[in-house]
Protein backbone atom coordinates (compact mmCIF):
# COMPACT_ATOMS: atom_id res chain seq x y z
CA UNK A 1 0.00 0.00 0.00
CA UNK A 2 1.11 3.41 -1.11
CA UNK A 3 3.27 5.06 1.91
CA UNK A 4 1.60 8.40 3.33
CA UNK A 5 4.80 10.98 3.60
CA UNK A 6 4.83 14.19 5.21
CA UNK A 7 7.20 16.70 3.61
CA UNK A 8 8.48 19.63 6.54
CA UNK A 9 9.71 22.12 4.20
CA UNK A 10 10.51 25.82 4.51
CA UNK A 11 11.68 27.53 1.36
CA UNK A 12 12.27 26.84 -2.56
CA UNK A 13 10.84 22.94 -2.31
CA UNK A 14 12.37 21.96 -4.95
CA UNK A 15 13.28 18.20 -3.02
CA UNK A 16 9.90 18.17 -2.08
CA UNK A 17 8.93 18.36 -5.93
CA UNK A 18 11.42 15.62 -6.37
CA UNK A 19 9.72 13.64 -3.86
CA UNK A 20 6.38 14.16 -5.41
CA UNK A 21 7.39 13.39 -8.88
CA UNK A 22 8.76 9.88 -7.90
CA UNK A 23 5.74 9.41 -6.00
CA UNK A 24 3.88 9.56 -9.59
CA UNK A 25 6.05 7.66 -11.63
CA UNK A 26 6.69 4.63 -9.19
CA UNK A 27 10.03 4.84 -7.86
CA UNK A 28 8.27 5.52 -4.47
CA UNK A 29 5.64 3.59 -3.91
CA UNK A 30 3.91 6.09 -1.52
CA UNK A 31 1.83 9.93 -1.56
CA UNK A 32 2.39 13.29 -0.14
CA UNK A 33 -0.44 12.97 2.71
CA UNK A 34 1.14 16.41 3.36
CA UNK A 35 3.56 19.27 2.64
CA UNK A 36 3.72 21.31 5.90
CA UNK A 37 5.85 24.55 6.41
CA UNK A 38 6.94 26.55 9.20
CA UNK A 39 6.66 29.75 6.46
CA UNK A 40 3.86 30.78 5.27
CA UNK A 41 5.25 32.29 2.18
CA UNK A 42 7.48 29.39 0.99
CA UNK A 43 7.60 29.27 -2.19
CA UNK A 44 7.36 25.85 -2.52
CA UNK A 45 3.61 25.91 -0.75
CA UNK A 46 2.13 27.16 -3.88
CA UNK A 47 3.61 24.86 -5.95
CA UNK A 48 2.39 22.33 -3.73
CA UNK A 49 -0.84 23.28 -4.21
CA UNK A 50 -1.10 24.09 -7.70
CA UNK A 51 -0.55 20.28 -7.37
CA UNK A 52 -3.50 19.64 -5.89
CA UNK A 53 -1.41 18.82 -2.68
CA UNK A 54 -2.51 19.09 0.87
CA UNK A 55 -1.00 22.35 2.46
CA UNK A 56 -0.47 23.18 6.37
CA UNK A 57 1.53 26.20 7.81
CA UNK A 58 2.56 25.17 11.53
CA UNK A 59 4.21 28.84 12.13
CA UNK A 60 5.27 29.33 15.53
CA UNK A 61 3.60 32.07 17.21
CA UNK A 62 5.40 34.66 19.05
CA UNK A 63 6.65 34.00 22.62
CA UNK A 64 5.47 30.32 21.53
CA UNK A 65 8.38 28.04 23.08
CA UNK A 66 10.22 25.30 20.50
CA UNK A 67 8.68 22.35 22.57
CA UNK A 68 4.98 23.75 21.91
CA UNK A 69 5.58 24.58 18.27
CA UNK A 70 7.06 21.14 17.97
CA UNK A 71 4.17 19.84 19.54
CA UNK A 72 1.70 21.11 17.05
CA UNK A 73 4.19 20.35 14.16
CA UNK A 74 3.72 16.84 15.33
CA UNK A 75 0.17 16.98 15.40
CA UNK A 76 0.11 18.05 12.15
CA UNK A 77 2.02 15.40 10.84
CA UNK A 78 -0.05 12.67 12.78
CA UNK A 79 -3.59 14.34 11.44
CA UNK A 80 -1.83 13.95 7.57
CA UNK A 81 -1.55 9.78 8.36
CA UNK A 82 2.23 9.76 7.53
CA UNK A 83 4.15 6.73 7.98
CA UNK A 84 7.43 8.42 6.71
CA UNK A 85 8.45 12.31 7.54
CA UNK A 86 11.01 14.02 5.11
CA UNK A 87 12.72 17.04 5.86
CA UNK A 88 13.25 18.81 2.60
CA UNK A 89 15.05 22.23 3.62
CA UNK A 90 13.11 22.61 6.92
CA UNK A 91 14.90 25.73 8.31
CA UNK A 92 14.15 25.21 11.93
CA UNK A 93 16.05 23.28 14.79
CA UNK A 94 13.42 20.93 15.45
CA UNK A 95 12.10 20.03 19.00
CA UNK A 96 13.55 16.75 20.84
CA UNK A 97 10.14 15.76 21.70
CA UNK A 98 9.28 15.82 17.85
CA UNK A 99 12.53 13.96 17.05
CA UNK A 100 11.80 11.40 19.23
CA UNK A 101 8.07 10.76 18.59
CA UNK A 102 9.05 10.23 14.68
CA UNK A 103 12.54 8.39 14.89
CA UNK A 104 12.84 5.70 12.91
CA UNK A 105 10.43 7.55 10.20
CA UNK A 106 12.37 10.98 10.23
CA UNK A 107 14.37 11.61 6.72
CA UNK A 108 16.82 14.86 6.41
CA UNK A 109 18.69 15.67 3.41
CA UNK A 110 21.92 18.00 4.58
CA UNK A 111 24.31 19.57 1.14
CA UNK A 112 27.62 18.00 2.46
CA UNK A 113 29.06 14.85 2.64
CA UNK A 114 28.36 14.15 6.19
CA UNK A 115 29.79 13.89 8.78
CA UNK A 116 32.07 16.70 7.22
CA UNK A 117 30.22 19.90 6.91
CA UNK A 118 26.99 19.97 9.30
CA UNK A 119 25.29 23.21 9.60
CA UNK A 120 24.83 25.92 7.43
CA UNK A 121 26.44 27.14 4.42
CA UNK A 122 28.17 24.12 3.30
CA UNK A 123 29.12 24.95 -0.30
CA UNK A 124 31.03 28.37 0.42
CA UNK A 125 32.72 26.65 3.62
CA UNK A 126 33.56 23.47 1.07
CA UNK A 127 34.90 26.28 -1.97
CA UNK A 128 36.77 28.18 1.30
CA UNK A 129 38.47 24.87 2.52
CA UNK A 130 39.60 24.00 -1.01
CA UNK A 131 37.83 20.53 -0.58
CA UNK A 132 38.25 18.32 -3.60
CA UNK A 133 35.29 16.74 -3.56
CA UNK A 134 31.70 17.82 -2.18
CA UNK A 135 28.04 15.70 -2.31
CA UNK A 136 24.60 15.70 0.13
CA UNK A 137 23.85 13.04 2.13
CA UNK A 138 20.52 11.53 3.15
CA UNK A 139 20.48 10.59 6.81
CA UNK A 140 17.54 9.59 9.81
CA UNK A 141 17.30 12.87 12.11
CA UNK A 142 18.23 12.42 15.56
CA UNK A 143 18.48 14.58 18.50
CA UNK A 144 21.83 15.79 17.92
CA UNK A 145 22.23 18.26 14.67
CA UNK A 146 23.52 16.55 11.08
CA UNK A 147 24.49 13.77 13.18
CA UNK A 148 22.04 10.67 12.03
CA UNK A 149 22.98 7.37 10.65
CA UNK A 150 23.55 8.25 7.20
CA UNK A 151 21.73 6.92 4.30
CA UNK A 152 23.07 7.48 0.43
CA UNK A 153 25.35 10.27 -0.28
CA UNK A 154 25.50 11.73 -3.62
CA UNK A 155 29.54 12.76 -4.39
CA UNK A 156 30.63 15.29 -7.15
CA UNK A 157 34.00 16.41 -7.45
CA UNK A 158 34.65 20.41 -7.27
CA UNK A 159 35.78 22.34 -10.37
CA UNK A 160 39.01 24.42 -10.08
CA UNK A 161 37.46 28.23 -10.04
CA UNK A 162 33.88 26.78 -9.32
CA UNK A 163 31.33 29.33 -7.13
CA UNK A 164 29.12 28.55 -5.08
CA UNK A 165 26.16 29.06 -7.11
CA UNK A 166 27.36 26.87 -9.77
CA UNK A 167 28.45 24.01 -6.62
CA UNK A 168 24.64 24.71 -5.16
CA UNK A 169 23.11 23.52 -8.32
CA UNK A 170 25.13 20.89 -8.89
CA UNK A 171 24.44 19.41 -5.77
CA UNK A 172 20.56 20.03 -6.00
CA UNK A 173 20.71 17.93 -8.99
CA UNK A 174 21.94 15.06 -6.86
CA UNK A 175 19.91 15.61 -4.42
CA UNK A 176 16.76 15.46 -6.95
CA UNK A 177 18.39 11.71 -7.58
CA UNK A 178 19.41 10.25 -4.30
CA UNK A 179 16.16 11.73 -2.59
CA UNK A 180 13.84 9.70 -3.95
CA UNK A 181 15.89 6.76 -4.03
CA UNK A 182 16.68 6.73 -0.42
CA UNK A 183 12.48 7.26 0.13
CA UNK A 184 11.74 4.86 -2.07
CA UNK A 185 13.54 2.25 -0.41
CA UNK A 186 11.79 3.21 2.95
CA UNK A 187 8.17 2.84 0.82
CA UNK A 188 9.40 -0.51 -0.06
CA UNK A 189 10.42 -1.38 3.38
CA UNK A 190 13.86 -2.01 2.45
CA UNK A 191 15.43 0.46 4.63
CA UNK A 192 15.29 0.95 8.45
CA UNK A 193 17.05 2.37 11.52
CA UNK A 194 18.25 0.18 14.04
CA UNK A 195 20.72 -0.14 16.33
CA UNK A 196 21.82 3.59 15.50
CA UNK A 197 22.71 2.56 12.17
CA UNK A 198 20.77 2.80 8.68
CA UNK A 199 19.99 -0.82 6.97
CA UNK A 200 19.42 -1.57 3.84
CA UNK A 201 17.93 -4.76 2.87
CA UNK A 202 19.05 -6.30 5.73
CA UNK A 203 23.34 -4.75 5.54
CA UNK A 204 24.52 -1.41 6.96
CA UNK A 205 24.05 0.71 3.98
CA UNK A 206 27.32 2.33 4.26
CA UNK A 207 26.40 4.77 3.33
CA UNK A 208 25.40 4.21 -0.83
CA UNK A 209 27.12 6.61 -2.70
CA UNK A 210 25.97 7.96 -6.41
CA UNK A 211 28.65 9.57 -8.16
CA UNK A 212 27.63 13.10 -10.38
CA UNK A 213 26.92 11.68 -14.20
CA UNK A 214 29.33 13.73 -15.95
C1 LIG B 1 18.66 21.75 0.05
O1 LIG B 1 19.90 22.15 -0.45
C2 LIG B 1 18.82 20.80 1.20
O2 LIG B 1 20.00 20.07 1.15
C3 LIG B 1 18.87 21.74 2.38
O3 LIG B 1 18.01 22.79 2.05
C4 LIG B 1 17.90 22.92 0.64
C5 LIG B 1 16.46 22.89 0.30
O4 LIG B 1 16.21 23.16 -1.04
N1 LIG B 1 18.50 21.01 3.58
P1 LIG B 1 14.74 22.99 -1.62
O5 LIG B 1 13.82 23.87 -0.78
O6 LIG B 1 14.37 21.55 -1.55
O7 LIG B 1 14.82 23.50 -3.04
Amino acid sequence: MALPIAVLISGRGSNMLALERATRDGRIDGRIAAVISDRADAAGLEAARGLGLAVTVVAPAPGESREAHGQRLADAVVASGAGLVALAGYMRILDGGFVRAFEGRLLNIHPALLPAYRGLHTHRRVLEAGEPSHGCTVHFVVEELDAGPAVIQGRLAVRPGEDEASLSARVQRLEHTIYPRAVGWFAAGRLECRDGSAWIDGRPAGPAIVEEET
